[in-house]
């Protein structure tokens, strides 16, 4: 098994930051229509010489393991950052310490990405300036609505990565 192969392993064996987030500043959630694979992500912000950085982030994850393995790395490599700095970083950069993604994990990195960029997003957008967001709920998270919400107009095209944002469902 090469290097790369190893560091996925352990990052699938071992993720951290998995997990709902209570009272996160922002969250983000994205479906993968190619896959059916979906993420979420919490991010929580805190101030840092005047700037607002990123203080954690967790994720949950339905399905493909080298997405949990990136969110994993991705999760800890953004702490500490900006919300642009986060922002300017791509997908092969979040999964940077793992190596090489084959090409069919591809999109997993970018379906990271995503919803990193989703969640920041919705964390520039001054709605959550009190750090007040409405957690989604459990049932959003585990209830069929979520593999609902993928639009089936965004139906799998030949080889075509497409990745769309859900919104999550609030509880107010
Ligand atoms: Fe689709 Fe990994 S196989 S996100």
């Amino acid at each position: 098994m090469s290097e790369t192969n190893d560091k996925l392993e352990a990052a699938i064996r071992n993720p951290k930051n998995v997990g709902e987030m209570e009272n996160a500043d922002a969250v983000g959630t994205v479906g993968s229509p190619d896959c059916g694979d979906m993420l979420r992500m919490w991010v929580k912000f805190r101030e840092e010489d005047g700037k607002k950085v990123i203080d954690k982030a967790t994720f949950q994850s339905f399905g493909c393991q080298t997405a949990i393995a990136v969110a994993s790395v991705a999760t800890e490599m953004i702490k500490g950052k900006t919300v642009n700095e986060a922002l300017a970083l791509e997908s092969s950069e979040l999964s940077e310490s793992l190596g090489p993604l084959p090409p069919m994990k591809i999109h997993c990195g970018q379906l990271v990405e995503s919803a990193l960029k989703d969640a920041l997003a919705e964390g520039t957008q001054g709605a959550n300036e009190q750090g007040a967001i409405s957690a989604p709920s459990e049932a959003s998270m585990m209830g069929p609505s979520l593999v609902d919400a993928i639009p089936s107009s965004a139906a799998p095209s030949s080889g075509k990565i497409k990745i769309v944002p859900l919104e999550p469902e609030e509880e107010e």
